[in-house]
């Protein structure tokens, strides 16, 4: 049985999507406070096994799955994350500026989809806040991404000032940037990875970042050969890494066709292939350059393999742990070195960032 989706689950998700998940964040944020029971938790929760340690962006991950953006956009419980069995975490997308986002509702659960929709709109409690936040709670365990990104207010024209601004007033507290310009809940945010735009912007993201190593993290709704052409300008930029991909703007074969008319980004399980594809479209044109972060419809370990047999060296998850609580990532792990034993591979390095 399991304790989340018989009993946690239910509870949830009578409640308002962002209601639940509000409260969830809190409650991990009071434990991260407390401290109580996170030796527990974490000999619960993880994996210990060199076979799936990765070496990548300078870092050393001793798990592959890590939290992806958007769940916990302030750096309210960046230990919590740890404890609960990620390899690492990516907070954010953090504004320089405070802003509280589009009005709500704007999180759907679409359960017989597996899948969810949101039009967060980037609400942020601003970068000073967020460094705040990291500043009083690190070091941290695991590593930790900041991921960063716009103002609604600020024109395309600026976009890369906020990043900058962002980036300088977080500088030394996260492991590495995230620069997100795949949103699309942002007004032409997406625009942004347009190449030109998207060169100047690395570039100068690179500069305000120092030493700490800069990704990008692209959309999965990319037509004919301008992904490829994005790629190239975020390798040009200097960019340490990509991240593939955030949610879709499509919509097809969902079986909640009434949810499926809420405006937004949809990600989990009907995202898994498009994102898929993304990331072996990303991988066939870095080559191994620079490693790839998998993200989108991860809720098993075949999921996981799959993204990594693509081009990805280091996974993330976000709406299988709403479905799925916490347990999912465990899961995941263990079912990784299955699937490595099964196919006679002795150390998850010597498929990550292959690309097959
Ligand atoms: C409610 C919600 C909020 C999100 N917010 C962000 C965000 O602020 N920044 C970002 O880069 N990605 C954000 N994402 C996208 C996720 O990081 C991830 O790329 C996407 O959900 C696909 O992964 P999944 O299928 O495992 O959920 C958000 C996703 C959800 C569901």
């Amino acid at each position: 049985m399991s304790l989340y989706r018989e009993i946690a689950r239910p509870v949830l998700f009578r409640r308002d999507a962002e209601d639940a998940h509000l409260s969830v964040l809190h409650m991990l944020a009071l434990w991260q406070r407390l401290g109580v029971g996170a030796r527990l938790a974490q000999a619960l929760t993880h994996v210990t096994d060199p076979r799936l340690h990765v070496r990548a962006l300078g870092l050393d991950f001793q798990l592959p799955v890590g939290l992806a953006a958007g769940l916990d956009k302030h750096a309210e419980a960046p230990h919590a994350w740890g404890w609960l069995g990620f390899g690492h975490a990516e907070l954010g997308t953090i504004t320089p500026r405070p802003q509280s986002g589009n009005p709500r509702p704007r999180l759907f659960r679409l359960p017989a989809d597996e899948a969810l929709i949101n039009r967060m709109g980037f609400n942020s409690l601003g970068a000073a806040k967020v460094a705040e936040n990291l500043f009083a709670t690190r070091p941290f365990a695991i590593p930790i991404g900041a991921n960063v990104g716009k103002n609604k207010d600020t024109p395309n024209e600026a976009a890369v000032d906020d990043y900058v601004a962002a980036i300088e007033q977080l500088r030394g507290l996260s492991d590495w940037f995230t620069l997100n310009v795949s949103s699309p809940n942002t007004p032409d945010l997406r625009k942004l990875q347009q190449p030109s735009a998207m060169r100047a912007l690395v570039e100068q993201s690179v500069q305000a970042a120092g030493a700490t190593p800069v990704l990008v993290k692209v959309a999965p709704d990319f037509v004919d050969d301008d992904l490829e052409q994005t790629i190239d300008a975020v390798l040009e930029g200097g960019a340490a890494g990509v991240i593939a991909s955030n949610t879709t703007l499509t919509r097809d074969n969902l079986r909640d066709t009434a949810r499926a008319q809420e405006a937004g980004g949809l990600s989990g399980a009907p995202l898994k292939d498009k994102a898929t594809q993304t990331i072996r479209r990303v991988y066939a044109r870095t080559q191994g350059r620079v490693p790839v972060i998998g993200v989108g419809g991860i809720a098993t370990a075949e999921d996981a393999w799959e993204k990594l047999l693509a081009g990805a060296d280091l996974l993330q998850v976000y709406s299988a742990l709403i479905f799925q609580g916490p347990g999912v990532v465990k899961a995941i792990h263990l079912g990784l070195l299955d699937i490595m034993e099964r196919e006679g591979v002795k150390s998850i390095g010597e498929v990550v960032g292959q690309g097959t």
